[in-house]
């Protein structure tokens, strides 16, 4: 099986990190595949959806603000590179969970520059996902992310969407920025959620005019009470029931990606 890395954008609150979680679900009942999630959003969040709480000193931001501190005061062994050294680093805050790994990045505290380190560390993330069938990416809300062009080795990158102005206009400028930093995915994929039926045709029509061969319609997810009341309740998303109509959805949109 070809290697995916699947990135999950678009604006704040849309519901990434819940379509991530449902393709999380999906993934794991499918088969044996090794999995990595990526967690890069600093206001961490995938573990309150999975059920997993993850401490700060579980975070990648914590290995590199000690890193850089070492930096500073000069105490680093002068006879390792330091590309090794953060390598290990990555490799340390892998958090195993049953069926898959979680990377969390966290937040990077203090002031200063973490320019190194982040150049870096989107190699060794790169290199990371080599070891994996399938990575997910939580990115953050907006698109500062992309005009710093991380993600080079994302195959698929999963645009969601609710019915919103807002929200479909992040989806075109995430396209936009893509184009202009000439990142290239082998495919783009729209998520509608929380569309009214009402609504739906319009989202189609906004994806058929971008009109590029490699941006499609992926599907709808529902609004849905379990949904909220899993989140209200902090309860594990992967939890959810086999026939429950979202999940069933979601299994269904995902198969056109794997
Ligand atoms: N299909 C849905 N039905 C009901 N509630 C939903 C649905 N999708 C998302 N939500 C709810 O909307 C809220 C935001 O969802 P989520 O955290 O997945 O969005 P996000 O895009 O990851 O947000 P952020 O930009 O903050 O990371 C959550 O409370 C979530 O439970
Ligand atoms: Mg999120």
């Amino acid at each position: 099986m070809k290697k995916r890395v699947v990135a999950f954008a678009g604006k704040g609150g849309v519901g990434k990190t819940t379509s991530l979680a449902l393709f999380l679900k999906y993934l794991i009942e499918k088969d044996s595949s090794e999995i990595l999630v990526i967690d890069s959003d600093p206001d961490a969040n995938v573990g309150d959806v999975i059920g997993k709480e993850i401490s700060f000193n579980q975070t990648l931001a914590s290995k590199m603000t000690e890193l850089k501190e070492k930096i500073q005061n000069r105490s680093l062994p002068l006879d390792m590179p330091k590309n090794q050294i953060i390598e290990g680093d990555v490799f340390r805050s892998l958090i195993e969970m049953d069926k898959f790994d979680i990377l969390e990045m966290g937040r990077q505290e203090g002031s200063g520059c973490y320019c190194f380190i982040n150049s870096v560390l989107k190699n060794v993330i790169d290199t990371l996902s080599e070891n994996y069938d399938i990575t997910l990416l939580d990115s953050p809300a907006g698109l500062e992310h992309f005009s710093r062009k991380t993600g080079r080795n994302v195959t698929d990158l999963i645009i969601v969407t609710d019915p919103s102005k807002m929200g479909i206009h992040t989806m075109k400028r995430i396209i936009e920025l893509t184009k202009e930093v000439s990142l290239e995915f082998e495919n783009i994929w729209i998520i509608g959620n929380r569309f009214p039926d009402s609504l739906k045709e319009a989202l189609e029509k906004e994806v058929e005019e971008i009109s590029e061969s490699n941006i499609k319609l992926l599907g709808f997810l529902p609004d849905d009470k379990t949904i909220s009341e899993y989140n209200f309740l902090g309860k594990n998303l992967l939890e959810l029931e086999q026939d429950e109509k979202v999940y069933q959805k979601a299994k269904e949109i995902f198969r056109t990606i794997i």
